[in-house]
């Protein structure tokens, strides 16, 4: 019988671990929440009295981490304590995609949900629920098992269930999406376990919103929610493309079936492609596991989602490139975003990456702007460090980071919207016209500024999809 939870630990204090347990401590005062993580630094930033400067920006997190810190809110190094003392574990360890070895490219990394698992397996005392929050290929479960099994079968004192609730949470909008979830996945076969979790869920999320099945249904359905909906961006980003081609504008295709209600209005934004940690990850994955089962048929349809997505942040580069006369070198281009989305400073995977590592190839002057993404981050991203002045004329590779948009702006050739930041969709373009270049470019990837403002003050325009680019 397993007893009733009073001490929860998670095993990962990132973009997950983090908000997740928060949002727990805050719903359940009652349940001692300790987030542990081998990372001393992210969890420094976690204990930082200064809420600005906790390891993750997320909108709302800090007014949660301020009520239930140092209170049922805990964050720690101290590994082997928190285990020991938990009734339940989340595991919510990174899965990236492997880099070498067999399956490299495609399969997910799981040396980091082995170590956890080992640990817990050494560390846990009598009855303990091992929730898998990470990511993971389907069947992983069985694996976890296996560990646990071997320790529990030569300590007679040791139980342990394994359960997959699985995480939905986006980016930015990770707290609202933790209170008001869509849906509660929870896979398991141990009723007694399974019910010990629904019953922490129900501090705030209503019973039908909760759904329960078999392990590996669960796993599954992760990796499957985000291929539909990565393959969403791809759909309507592979239409970018024809829409300029043939004069058609994709916000208005957009808008069109949108209203379909079998269609749905989300995740129709043209965009430079997906980025984030997981969609291509976890397709990769997915593409991986089909291949594994001999269904290459299926392995190849998902490849084409994360195909096109590749493509389309190469397209925009051309574009861009093509625009400014065939040649940047020496050029002042302005970036307008880093972080892969609005709303987070993670880059992970971020088209802007990809599109600023082109740029700097071509030999252009690079002045990034993001609200906030810092300095090391993207220093880190593009590989090569900043430099303090943009005309330092020894460097091959040269970016900089700028504390605005009109300072980015200035004495800039083109402006790129690659992040949609709200400060971007109303930007005062008299005035940029004047600090920038002639004949100045604004590429808008994202579809999102006031390109009628911008055409007034004679800048060059090319919006995503657009059925009109307008050239002076
Ligand atoms: P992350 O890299 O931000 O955090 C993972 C943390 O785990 C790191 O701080 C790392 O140091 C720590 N860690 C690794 N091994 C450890 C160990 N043995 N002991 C203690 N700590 C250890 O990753 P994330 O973005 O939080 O993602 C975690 C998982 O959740 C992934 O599987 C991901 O696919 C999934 N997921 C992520 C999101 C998201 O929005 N980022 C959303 C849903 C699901
Ligand atoms: C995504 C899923 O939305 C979450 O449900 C999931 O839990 C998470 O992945 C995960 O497993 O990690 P996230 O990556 O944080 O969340 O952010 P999204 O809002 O999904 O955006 C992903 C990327 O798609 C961003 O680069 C975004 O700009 C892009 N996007 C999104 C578009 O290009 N167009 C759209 O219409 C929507």
């Amino acid at each position: 019988m397993i007893k009733d939870i009073k001490n929860i630990c998670c095993i990962g204090a990132g973009y997950v671990g983090g908000p997740t347990m928060a949002v727990i401590a805050d719903k359940c005062p009652e349940i001692i929440v300790n987030v542990v993580d081998i990372n001393a630094k992210r969890i420094e930033a976690w204990n930082n009295s200064s809420i600005e400067k906790l390891p993750i920006y997320e909108p709302g997190l800090g007014e949660i981490i301020k009520r239930r810190r140092g209170k049922n809110l805990h964050f720690s190094t101290d590994i082997k304590k928190f285990i020991s003392e938990a009734d339940m574990i989340f595991i919510s360890v990174n899965t990236p995609t492997k880099t070498k070895g067999i399956g490299a490219g495609k399969a997910s990394d799981l040396k980091w949900v082995e170590s956890s698992t080992r640990q817990i397996s050494k560390y846990a005392n009598g009855s303990t629920i091992v929730v898998e929050k990470s990511t993971l290929p389907v069947r992983t479960a069985q694996t976890i098992k296996k560990i646990l099994e071997l320790s529990s079968s030569k300590n007679s004192q040791k139980s342990f269930s394994v359960l997959s609730n699985p995480e939905f949470l986006s980016e930015g909008t990770a707290i609202n999406d933790l209170v008001n979830p869509d849906r509660v996945l929870i896979g398991g076969d141990d009723k007694n376990a399974i019910e010990k979790l629904i019953k922490i869920y129900l501090n705030w999320v209503q019973k039908e919103k909760i759904i329960t099945t078999n392990l590996w249904s669960s796993e599954l359905s992760k990796l499957i929610a985000n291929a539909f909906l990565a393959q969403r961006i791809s759909s309507i980003n592979s239409i970018t493309a024809l829409c300029e081609s043939t004069g058609a504008d994709v916000k208005e295709v957009s808008q069109a079936i949108k209203t379909d209600h079998r269609i749905g209005k989300f995740f129709l934004n043209p965009s430079p492609g997906f980025g984030g940690s997981c969609f291509k990850k976890d397709i990769l994955n997915l593409v991986y596991i089909c291949d594994h089962y001999g269904l290459h048929e299926v392995s190849s349809y998902w490849q084409k989602v994360v195909d096109i997505n590749d493509w389309q942040s190469k397209r925009i580069l051309e574009i861009i490139v093509e625009k400014l006369f065939g040649n940047i070198a020496g050029k002042k281009i302005s970036i307008l975003g880093f972080s892969f989305k609005a709303n987070t400073n993670d880059t992970r995977e971020s088209p802007a990456i990809r599109i600023c590592k082109g740029l700097l190839e071509e030999g252009c002057n690079l002045s990034i702007y993001d609200p906030k993404v810092s300095v090391d981050q993207i220093d880190k991203d593009l590989e090569c460090p900043p430099l303090i002045k943009l005309n330092d004329s020894n460097k091959l590779k040269r970016w900089e980071l700028a504390n605005s948009v009109i300072d980015s702006a200035t004495d800039s050739h083109a402006i790129v919207i690659v992040t949609e930041w709200d400060e971007f969709q109303d930007l005062n373009w008299e005035l940029i016209s004047q600090k920038m270049r002639s004949p100045s470019w604004l590429f808008d990837t994202r579809s999102i500024c006031n390109i009628e403002e911008a055409k007034l003050y004679g800048i060059n325009i090319w919006r995503i999809g657009a059925a009109e680019n307008i050239f002076y």
